[in-house]
């Protein structure tokens, strides 16, 4: 844990320091953006991993499957909210998980800009800058607010059979831009769930410890435990995860 809130909090650091600056921007096969500060930011994490845990794997965004046979693997988002990051927005974050086998052990997320970090360990409960956090109470759905926050490029008609289901049935809608924000959200009760058909890995696998902890729920849409190979998922305060699963499921 203190390894990856150092290395979080290090690459935090940086992409404050860089925000707003001049940035090189590539397309990637997937066409989402990548920038010079997305590498420079893995590489930061990666070497204080590495000359901890020479021997773990490490999962990360850019630099693909770090392979050593190791039952533990850090799984690393350097830069969450990439889009956000180039347009100038404030919101993005640093996210790193580790895996012990198929689970999820730990998660540390860092907003830079609004100094938050989020830590948590499987059993021991989630925190913001080292006080407890706790998902809303909220079981009225129509009083709940929900973040959906897929590429809607991609797929479009299918999200927007489930946003049109959705937005009926809940008060109101929220789009960050950023995995690692909505699931610090949904931990600390900011809002009350996620809907979201298109993450990768490194998306939500801090942000499972993290939401869990703090008393929520997070699974695939069939309502299953999350798996590395899952992109779609429900996370919620626990008290509407099925109801949002049910809309969920209807795409
Ligand atoms: C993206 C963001 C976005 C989510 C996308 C992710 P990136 O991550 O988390 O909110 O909708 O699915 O790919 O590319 O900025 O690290
Ligand atoms: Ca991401
Ligand atoms: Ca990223």
């Amino acid at each position: 844990m203190t390894v990856a809130v150092e290395a979080a909090r290090e690459a935090g650091a940086f992409l404050h320091a860089n925000h707003r600056s001049a940035l090189t921007v590539e397309t990637k096969a997937d066409e989402s953006l990548v920038t010079n500060v997305d590498r420079e930011a893995e590489r930061l994490i990666i070497s204080r991993i590495q000359a901890m845990f020479p021997d773990h794997d490490i999962i990360a965004e850019e630099r693909g499957h770090a392979s050593r046979g190791s039952d533990h693997c850090w799984i690393i988002d350097p830069l969450d909210g990439t889009h956000n990051y180039i347009r100038g927005m404030t919101t993005y974050g640093v996210s790193i998980g580790v895996r012990k086998g198929r689970s999820f052990i730990a998660g540390v997320i860092v907003m830079p800009e609004t100094d938050e970090t989020y830590t948590a360990e499987q059993g021991a409960g989630a925190f913001r800058n080292g006080r407890r956090i706790h998902v809303s109470h909220r079981s009225d759905l129509s009083a709940c607010t929900v973040a959906f926050d897929s590429e809607l490029r991609v797929e479009a008609a299918r999200k927007l059979h489930v946003l049109g289901e959705l937005c009926p049935s809940i008060f109101n809608i929220r789009m960050s831009g950023s995995a690692a924000r909505n699931l610090t959200y949904v931990a600390e009760g900011v809002v009350d769930g996620v809907v979201e058909f298109s993450d990768k890995l490194w998306d939500f696998a801090a942000g499972v410890v993290i939401v869990t902890e703090a008393g929520g729920r997070m699974t695939g849409l069939d309502g299953a435990p999350l798996t590395d190979r899952d992109a779609a998922y429900v996370a919620s305060n626990g008290i509407i995860h099925d109801s949002l699963l049910r809309i969920a499921e209807s795409a």
